[in-house]
């Protein structure tokens, strides 16, 4: 497994190399990002007393007492010190840290802001902050888990090398019938060097095979910066900092007897200190409907294989294009999408997916025209999205290889698929099978 990819799409690599081929061809629609929407603005600048609901709904998830957010947002003392910052960051858009466009799709539990709501920040943080009289019904954070049920915590922390690595963590599962998860919540125990990290599931008869590889190596968890080599190829869990319930009560059943495996992705600067991640799970003993192993990856396995996927010093804007018929993954029957989780790197400056129907329309699926590396997670659909045994799936993801974008401040170099100092394009969808 590469970084999240499933075995088969590797496999499938080897044979499928392309040469020429492998940038593929645009399909014609229009960004639905890139139409103008003019510009809003209040008419009056609201007081703490009426935005204040507002940053407990949206902010409140990540921005508590003890969170791995810098802030809290629950009071009016604890927002003041942040006033420049939480004004820059919200007319950046990059607070929230939500990628999708709105325009696309309709999101579960969404927290990203509305231009109305981004004008009435910056309007009350350019109005002196007022406080305002009276007390603000507090709304409900959007977002996180509504109920923890089982933690599991790196047994003694990590100290990650200097550099970028991953490292795999093994976790007897401690359930002892088969239930269902239908959320998890990573905590990153060191923000400031946990870059990302994936929580998958081992099954029971592969657990030997990984708890091998968990002893044969003598400090907390094993080197997987390759990827899981040999080892059976684990059922996606869920990826990224951030997380919550799957909507609708669907589940990703787990036997007892299964391993979790959690892949940290590790990026430390000059110091190492000590991590100790956890990964907090919702369960239940039924679920709506079952969340298919593995879900449809999206990439073309050319890509993978010497430059099929070149990325050329200095260009500004390149793109790569893939459409198939994702029956592979589906058996080729109807199914209902969930959501969608986009995999890119520090290059990447935009990516859409889209759902092709065989009478020539098309349906946005996501579409990111912004992308921030750091900020990956999944994106669950506010309702299913069916897609047919014919439709066909297409990714389109563009990067900047230009000097204006060099993470590192380096000249540019040529770049292909690879590590988090090359790039990749891929995106996982998560499906169940629809009902008969
Ligand atoms: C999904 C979790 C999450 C949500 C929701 C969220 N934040 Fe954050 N925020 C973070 C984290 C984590 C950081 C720490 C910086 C980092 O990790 O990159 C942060 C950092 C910040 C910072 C520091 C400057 C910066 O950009 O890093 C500001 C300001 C901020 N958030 C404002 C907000 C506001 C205002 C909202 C709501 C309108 C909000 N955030 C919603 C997780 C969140």
């Amino acid at each position: 497994m590469i970084r999240g990819l499933p075995t088969s799409l590797v496999l499938t690599a080897g044979l499928a190399a392309c040469i020429a081929a492998c940038k593929g061809q645009p399909y014609e629609a229009e960004w639905c990002s890139e139409a103008d929407t003019g510009q809003v603005s209040p008419a009056e600048a609201p007081t703490w007393v009426e935005i204040g609901p507002l940053f407990a709904q949206k902010c409140g998830a990540c921005h508590v007492a003890g969170g791995h957010a810098p802030f809290a947002v629950a009071e009016y003392a604890d927002v003041v010190p942040y006033l420049g910052a939480i004004r820059d960051a919200v007319t950046a858009r990059t607070m929230p840290p939500w990628l999708a466009a709105d325009c696309c799709q309709s999101w579960f539990q969404d927290f990203s802001l509305t231009p109305t709501e981004i004008a009435a920040v910056q309007d009350w943080v350019d109005a002196g902050a007022p406080e305002g009289a009276g007390i603000g019904a507090p709304l409900d954070p959007i977002g996180g888990l509504s109920r923890v049920d089982v933690t599991l915590t790196m047994p003694e922390p990590y100290e990650p090398p200097v550099g970028d690595s991953i490292r795999c963590f093994v976790f007897d599962w401690p359930e002892s019938s088969k239930r269902y998860v239908t959320g998890l919540a990573p905590q990153p125990g060191n923000r400031a060097e946990v870059h990302h990290l994936i929580v998958s599931m081992v099954a029971p008869d592969d657990a030997d095979e990984v708890d091998e590889a968990d002893a044969a190596d003598p400090e907390a968890g094993f080197d997987c910066t390759g990827g899981l080599g040999d080892l059976p190829s684990p059922v996606l869990l869920g990826g990224s900092l951030l997380g919550g319930d799957y909507p609708r009560g669907i589940g990703n059943p787990v036997e007892p007897g299964s391993r979790i495996l959690l892949q940290v992705h590790y990026s430390v600067d000059t110091v190492s200190l000590p991590d100790a991640t956890s990964v907090q799970f919702r369960l239940d003993d039924t679920t709506a409907a079952v969340v298919e192993a593995g879900g449809i990856a999206i990439s073309n396995p050319g890509w993978l294989v010497g430059t099929g996927m070149a990325i050329p010093a200095g260009e500004e804007d390149i793109a790569y294009y893939y459409r198939f018929r994702p029956s592979i993954y589906t058996g080729g029957v109807d199914v209902d999408l969930q959501g969608v989780t986009p995999h890119m790197h520090r290059y990447a400056s935009k990516m859409r997916v889209l759902a092709l129907h065989a009478d020539g329309t098309s349906d946005c699926l996501l579409e990111i025209p912004d992308w921030e590396f750091g900020w990956e997670q999944p994106y669950w659909f506010a309702n299913p999205v069916p897609l047919s045994a014919q439709d066909e799936l297409y990714l389109e993801c563009h990067f900047d290889n230009s000097a204006a974008n060099q993470p590192t401040g380096e000249p540019p170099r040529d770049i292909a698929w690879g590590d988090s100092d090359q790039d990749m394009c891929a995106a996982f969808l998560s499906f169940t099978k629809s009902a008969p």
